[in-house]
């Protein structure tokens, strides 16, 4: 039986589902649409957003997750240009905690960044218990500001690293005061991950982590993306034993959220690009 159902009162034949589906699997036949190879359908829904008509429909997707998308681009250059601009890692958190219910609005849009043939394959782990997330900031800076440093000084393939070494052993004296040197007081970090051995793992949990960012930004939330931790759990057997990680998945993205203390005033310059226009 067909997943991908076409309303034959309802098709004008405009073929925009022809021209839309990235692995061709509509084609013409006398005066009607039709498909084959439905086997290798993504269920992107690409034909059914197309369709001026609404008459694809697809067993797989369920007619109401479809929204009305907006005509025009909700937002105008200009105030993306001004909100991309303004975006700024965050290091200095208000004490206040993040409900659950922004969190589940983070995770939320996380799910409508891109993947590689439509996977979805997204897995998070959010770390909101205080306890959970201090132990887990002591346990990084440790590994990170003193067993790393070892690893950093005696292997030739770290040694670009060998520059910060002085700032990690000032990282150390303040993390063994106490301070958080890793997740700098944030209440809240979550990770995504992914298949180990998937080469697009990377991508796109940065995709969906950069997608929590955004919105976090619009709901007042400050955010920061966090690789030290990501390092620290890859090599610290103490770390990793606490995440819950599924077997040959890997953390590619980290990304701390909280209230901001600080507000930033002035939007920074940047390098002017550079581009090699062919
Ligand atoms: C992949 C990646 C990893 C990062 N890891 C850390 C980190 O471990 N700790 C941290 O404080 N900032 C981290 N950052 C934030 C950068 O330092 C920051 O984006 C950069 O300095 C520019 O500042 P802005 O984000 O405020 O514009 C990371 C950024 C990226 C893109």
């Amino acid at each position: 039986m067909s997943k991908i159902v076409i309303d034959r009162e309802k098709c004008t034949l405009c073929h925009a589902c022809l021209e839309t589906c990235p692995f061709h699997l509509f084609f013409v036949e006398g005066s009607q649409v039709r498909t084959r190879r439905e086997e290798e359908c993504m269920a992107c829904g690409h034909c059914i957003s197309v369709c001026p008509a609404a008459a694809v429909t697809h067993a797989e997707l369920d007619p109401a997750g479809f929204l009305p998308a907006p005509e025009t681009p909700p937002i105008s250059p200009e105030a993306l240009y001004s909100f991309l601009r303004s975006r700024r890692s965050c290091r200095v958190y208000a004490d206040k905690e993040v409900s659950k219910p922004i969190l589940e609005a983070l995770i939320d849009i996380g799910r409508f960044a891109p993947t590689g043939h439509n996977r979805q394959n997204f897995e998070f782990i959010v770390i909101q218990d205080k306890v959970r997330v201090q132990k887990l900031s002591q346990a990084a800076a440790h590994f990170f500001f003193h067993d790393f440093i070892k690893e950093v000084e005696a292997s030739p393939e770290l040694n670009p690293l060998r520059r910060m070494i002085p700032e990690f052993r000032m990282d150390y004296e303040f993390a063994l005061q106490g301070r958080d040197r890793i997740f700098r007081g944030a209440p809240v970090f979550i990770l995504r991950h992914a298949p180990a051995a998937v080469a697009a793992s990377v991508d796109k949990c940065l995709y969906a982590i950069f997608h929590m960012v955004m919105m976090a930004e619009v709901l007042g939330l400050g955010t920061c993306l966090n690789r030290r931790f990501i390092l620290a759990a890859e090599r610290s057997p103490e770390i990793a034993g606490e995440l819950p990680l599924p077997a040959g998945h890997k953390i590619f993205g980290c990304v701390t959220v909280g209230f901001p203390k600080l507000r930033f005033h002035r939007m920074p310059p940047r390098k002017p690009p550079n581009v090699k226009w062919l």
